[in-house]
């Protein structure tokens, strides 16, 4: 049985920006549902023995319930280790990375709320790190994950544009919700994908 990791910040401290009872819902709720569907369609299988970073890598050979529940676990639990209260600057390192790849923070910041804009319907934004050590945006939809496809790939961060993520405070404005998403981005945090990524539990 897998369990959740622990939400790395309290509930109310994505305030204002993310408010406290979106928190409550997208973690208790949604990502706890997640949690015990993949283990009730993990149990008495050969996948509960493996990890949910392997799980998600070999996700498109197992069954449907298992990748897209596995990538609910996985990728809402990347997605709140990267958020935080009260650390949203890069350093100039990650300044620097971003700047060589997008031209500036702004012209990251601008192509990735692009991304997330251009997304139709539920899904995900992620920025990865190529092999070379450049900066990529890419998005899924639904519960998948860049690594279903590509197991190699490097995630680095992540936005969550699924409208549970923010209709309670913005309704259907997703782009204020992108916006405001930099500011309760943990950098430190994103920076350390950056160097290991991220592996579910560790
Ligand atoms: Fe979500």
């Amino acid at each position: 049985m897998m369990t959740l990791p622990s939400l790395p910040f309290d509930y109310k401290d994505l305030e204002p920006f993310i408010d406290e009872e979106t928190v409550h819902i997208h973690y208790d709720k949604h990502h706890q549902t997640y949690l015990a569907k993949l283990n009730a369609a993990l149990e008495g299988t050969e996948a509960a023995s493996l990890s949910l970073d392997t799980i998600i890598a070999q996700a498109n050979s197992l069954p449907k319930a298992v990748k897209n529940n596995g990538g609910g676990v996985w990728n809402h639990s990347f997605y709140w280790a990267c958020l935080g209260k009260g650390k949203n600057t890069p350093s100039s390192r990650m300044m620097g990375l971003l700047s060589a790849s997008f031209g500036s923070l702004e012209g990251f910041q601008t192509a990735f709320m692009d991304a997330g804009l251009a997304l139709f319907g539920s899904g995900w934004v992620w920025l990865e790190k190529n092999t070379d050590g450049t900066l990529a945006i890419s998005t899924t939809t639904n519960q998948d994950n860049p690594m279903n496809d590509r197991a190699s790939a490097h995630l680095v961060l992540t936005c969550d544009v699924w409208e549970h993520a923010y209709y309670l405070k913005y309704r259907n404005m997703r782009a204020d919700y992108l916006k405001n998403f930099w500011e309760v981005v943990n950098w430190e945090a994103v920076e350390g994908f950056y160097d290991a990524p991220y592996t579910f539990g560790a």
